[in-house]
């Protein structure tokens, strides 16, 4: 869902709506027009060996809603623009549509907002009349389930809806919504909820004809003659992120609506592009997302919000190849769908996510044939010279006691030791590279960086075939 190019610069944020002590978050947005999509239990394998606490969903698949159960990830799930239209008429259409894709799900899939439709009214004006109406019924059926306090209702918008958001304090609501945008802001203050953000410093700048610098949409720091301030408010701007959020907290202001926090539900950069597009580069990719993450955790808001946190989440876990466009369009993944980082990034400040060649672990297929996997363990461990006291009965990756779980530890011991002389992750087809961290409960891999050792869940991703094992509630990291 990323919008159309746009004029001027801005950004994200968001906050920690029901503790806001608990500073900001960093999640993640799961777009599925992917050729070889994951299985759903394959991608909360990844989610949780990356420790990503809070995604958004565009619609409301019903495997992945399962897949998510009891993994303590917070979800946010996705009214399509397509079922707008319908429940925007209906109050019984809304009911239904709660009870089918939310309260079935509840409470072991931590679902807490439900996004009506995406970048509607830039998208599908013509739907404009109802999306209000919508929320509302969506609302409605909340509070008659009990569900309203724990499940806000919002609407992605898209800064295409701020014709000019720079400087910041002057910026308006394009006067073509007023009575939408009206209706809208006194629905997300009536039930205590919050505006969704989807704000693009990769648009900003690409569309900017070079009005402003790069770095400025990369988080980087300006020379001191190019610093962007604020005319009216004197207000130093040190990213365009920054100043897309100001600039939507001043077009509320601006319709006299105010208090309403932010949460920025799309932002990234596409790490390739067309010739026509170099700025869509691995190396800002990279240089954006890092700097976005140590922006959002370090908990501070805009300069206009010092004190709300821009709770974000990025676009997006997957590269959409299947999405029509520009080659950029089909660009913005962080994983490829092997559950490989496209890059080296951390969602949280203090834990290495993936991308790193040493964080490469050598596991089983699944469905792989049980006799292989016995031949391939025998290998590892003999000849091979890979350490499997721990797969020993007694030890802690014993259990779960099956070929595929013994091998995936085997094979990965073998092939950490082995890799720098040459060493292969083959074992006659049955195994493959992942960038997911096998590690679980005190069973350990080589090459894992020991983090995810307090669960005591089972093995994640790629790994022996189990249950998302005990309910973990991943702390929320700071800087
Ligand atoms: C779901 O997320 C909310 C918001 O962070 C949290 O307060 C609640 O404890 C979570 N519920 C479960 C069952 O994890
Ligand atoms: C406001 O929105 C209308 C309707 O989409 C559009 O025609 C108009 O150009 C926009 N105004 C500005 C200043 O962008
Ligand atoms: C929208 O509201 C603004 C501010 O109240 C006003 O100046 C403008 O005329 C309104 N536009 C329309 C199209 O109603
Ligand atoms: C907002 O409030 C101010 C001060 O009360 C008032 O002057 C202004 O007309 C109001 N604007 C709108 C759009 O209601
Ligand atoms: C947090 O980020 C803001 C915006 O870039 C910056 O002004 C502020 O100094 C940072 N605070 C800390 C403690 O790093
Ligand atoms: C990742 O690679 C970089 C550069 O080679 C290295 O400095 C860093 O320590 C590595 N991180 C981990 C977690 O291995
Ligand atoms: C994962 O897929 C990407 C893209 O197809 C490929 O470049 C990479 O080598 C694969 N990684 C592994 C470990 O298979
Ligand atoms: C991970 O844990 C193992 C076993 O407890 C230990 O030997 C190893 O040094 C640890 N590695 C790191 C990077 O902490």
């Amino acid at each position: 869902m990323v919008p159309d190019k746009q004029l001027g610069a801005l950004l994200i944020l968001l906050l920690g709506l029901v503790n806001d002590t608990l500073g900001g978050y960093v999640g993640i947005n799961i777009g599925t027009d992917v050729s070889n999509m994951p299985s759903a239990f394959d991608v909360a394998a990844i989610l949780q060996a990356n420790q990503i606490t809070h995604v958004r969903l565009y619609d409301a698949d019903a495997h992945i809603l399962k897949a998510l159960a009891d993994t303590g990830i917070e979800v946010i799930v996705g009214v399509t623009n397509q079922e707008v239209l319908g429940i925007g008429e209906s109050a019984s259409t809304a009911a239904a549509w709660v009870n089918k894709n939310v309260a079935a799900y509840l409470p072991s899939t931590n679902i807490t907002a439900i996004a009506v439709g995406s970048e509607v009214l830039t998208s599908i004006p013509n739907a404009a009349p109802v999306l209000v109406p919508a929320m509302n019924y969506i609302h409605k059926a909340l509070v008659a389930s009990n569900l309203n306090s724990q499940i806000k209702v919002s609407t992605p918008q898209s800064m295409d809806m701020i014709p000019r958001p720079f400087p910041p304090s002057t910026a308006t609501f394009n006067s073509s919504w007023n009575s939408t945008v009206y209706q809208l802001l006194q629905f997300l203050k009536n039930t205590n909820s919050y505006y969704m953000l989807n704000a693009y410093p990769y648009y900003g700048y690409t569309s900017g004809g070079g009005i402003f610098p790069i770095d400025y949409a990369l988080f980087q720091p300006l020379p001191s003659v190019k610093q962007i301030v604020d005319p009216n408010t004197l207000f130093h701007y040190d990213s365009m992120f920054d100043a897309m959020v100001d600039a939507t907290y001043y077009s509320m202001d601006a319709i006299n609506i105010s208090g309403i926090p932010i949460v920025v539900t799309e932002t990234g950069w596409p790490w390739l592009g067309g010739t026509n597009e170099p700025d869509a580069t691995v190396e800002n990719a990279e240089t954006f997302n890092k700097n976005l993450i140590r922006r959002v955790l370090n908990d501070s808001g805009p300069p206009s919000q010092p004190n709300l946190p821009i709770n974000t989440y990025i676009y997006e876990l997957f590269n959409e190849d299947k999405r029509p466009g520009p080659v950029s369009e089909k660009n913005w993944g962080l994983f490829f769908t092997n559950g490989t980082a496209v890059y080296t990034l951390s969602l949280s400040a203090t834990d290495q996510i993936a991308g790193n060649s040493s964080s490469v672990f050598c596991v089983s297929k699944r469905n792989a044939d049980p006799d292989k996997l016995k031949e391939g363990i025998d290998w590892a461990c003999g000849q091979g010279g890979a350490n499997c006291n721990a797969i020993q009965q007694g030890q802690p990756c014993y259990s779960p006691n099956t070929f595929q779980s013994h091998a995936s530890y085997a094979y990965n011991d073998y092939y950490q030791k082995m890799r720098s002389a040459g060493g292969t992750c083959d074992f006659d087809g049955t195994a493959t590279t992942t960038s997911v961290d096998p590690s679980y409960g005190n069973c350990i891999y080589r090459g894992s960086l020991n983090k995810s050792t307090s669960s005591g869940m089972a093995p994640v991703a790629f790994g022996p075939i189990s249950p998302m094992g005990g309910s973990t509630k991943l702390p929320v990291k700071k800087v």
